[in-house]
């Protein structure tokens, strides 16, 4: 007779893979809880999604992360190429270091990679922030989504949305809803936000909102991105705005001649997620198109008007909190911005990376 813990290893072998600034984030506070257990070790690896200095190496920095074990330097290119060429070699590193366990987060090319090639060497693959789904069903990310959870052993849901989603799509074991890990990095990095920015740029609390862009769908089409950056202005007008500009945009701007629009507003390079987060708590309200703001927004106590048809994150806008608009209805929008109906919570307790890790622990380790 086997007792069910001879099966478990006595030690845990895992390979996590990041490559872009969202994910940075959120391996942050998994590796801090990984760290905790000599049984555990943990090898990271860096596809080179995002390269840029204030894109990668500084949310290193603040989040007093280990450098990846590897970084495969794989940037540009189409698609296709870029999540080949992740694929291919990810492969090969997965050969050579045998891991347990796989992790992948969110819903980028290098989760996409990162997941496949674990799989197709039936190594477990465990996905966080699973579950999330969103129209347009041709952004690439929701492809990046979709096929991640459909190869995945272990699926970690933000909201209870996620499961049911998952449900739906006929994924019911091994899926545990945990809360996000968004706000766990919230949380834990909360009393580094200083005001040191708001001085820096010389704003004043409360009077300026904070902007991020970067979807292919809202600027790799002229007429989208300049529908967008006229509205912007039009807020401008009334209530400063503070854009933290990502380099794809950046590169729009210039190559459809649109840098006009951006001279009344406050631009600033990407940001550090503690720069950022202190704008956020500062801000009136955000605007963005971003996953992980739309929510660290709510967490700063803000609303925000998302320019998207849709959201995987659809609670904020079900409780009145965030609102979507198209880019032609961004002004309007805005005005009606302004709820008594802030309802907290709705993310869990800020201790999602730690149920993660027990439940990886409980199936490979008995405990
Ligand atoms: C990616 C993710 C998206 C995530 C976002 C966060 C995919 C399909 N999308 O989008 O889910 O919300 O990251 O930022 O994986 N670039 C630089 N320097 C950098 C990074 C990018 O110059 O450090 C430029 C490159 O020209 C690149 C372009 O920005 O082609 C777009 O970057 P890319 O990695 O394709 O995706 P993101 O738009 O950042």
């Amino acid at each position: 007779m086997i007792f069910k813990n001879e099966q478990y290893r006595k030690h845990l072998k895992i390979v996590s893979i990041i490559g872009a600034r969202p994910q940075f984030v959120k391996e942050a506070v998994i590796q801090h809880e990984f760290k905790k257990y000599s049984d555990i070790q943990e090898i990271v690896v860096h596809t080179g999604q995002h390269y840029d200095e204030n894109m990668s190496e500084i949310f290193f920095e603040t989040l007093s992360m280990s450098q990846p074990q590897y970084n495969l330097s794989i940037q540009g290119g189409t698609h296709g190429q870029m999540t080949g060429m992740m694929l291919v070699e990810i492969e090969k590193l997965l050969i050579d270091e045998k891991p347990d366990l796989v992790i992948v987060y969110g819903d980028t090319n290098s989760t996409l990679a990162g997941s496949l090639a674990a799989k197709k060497l039936n190594i477990p693959v465990a996905h966080i922030e699973a579950g999330l789904r969103q129209e347009p069903k041709s952004m690439p990310e929701e492809t990046n989504r979709v096929v991640t959870d459909h190869v995945s052993t272990y699926l970690f849901t933000p909201t209870e949305n996620g499961a049911k989603t998952l449900e739906n799509e006929g994924i019911v074991d091994n899926v545990y809803f945990t809360g996000d890990i968004m706000y766990d990095v919230f949380v834990s990095m909360k009393k580094k936000f200083t005001t040191d920015i708001i001085e820096k740029v010389g704003l004043e609390k409360n009077n300026f909102v904070l902007m991020t862009l970067h979807r292919d769908f809202n600027v790799d089409e002229k007429a989208r991105l300049e529908s967008i950056l006229s509205q912007i202005n039009k807020i401008n007008e009334e209530v400063k705005v503070v854009y933290s500009i990502h380099p794809r945009t950046k590169a729009r701007v210039q190559e459809y001649n649109l840098e006009a629009y951006l001279k009344d507003l406050i631009v600033l390079e990407p940001l550090p997620y503690t720069d950022l987060m202190a704008l956020a708590r500062e801000s009136k309200f955000a605007i963005t198109d971003s996953g992980g703001f739309q929510k660290e927004s709510y967490f700063s106590g803000k609303q925000a008007l998302v320019i998207m048809p849709d959201t995987g994150w659809i609670e904020l806008v079900d409780e009145g909190i965030n609102l979507l608009t198209e880019p032609e209805d961004i002004y309007s929008n805005y005005l009606k911005l302004g709820t008594s109906n802030f309802k907290e919570g709705i993310y869990g307790n800020g201790d999602a990376s730690r149920i993660i890790v027990d439940v990886i622990r409980k199936e490979f380790l008995g405990g």
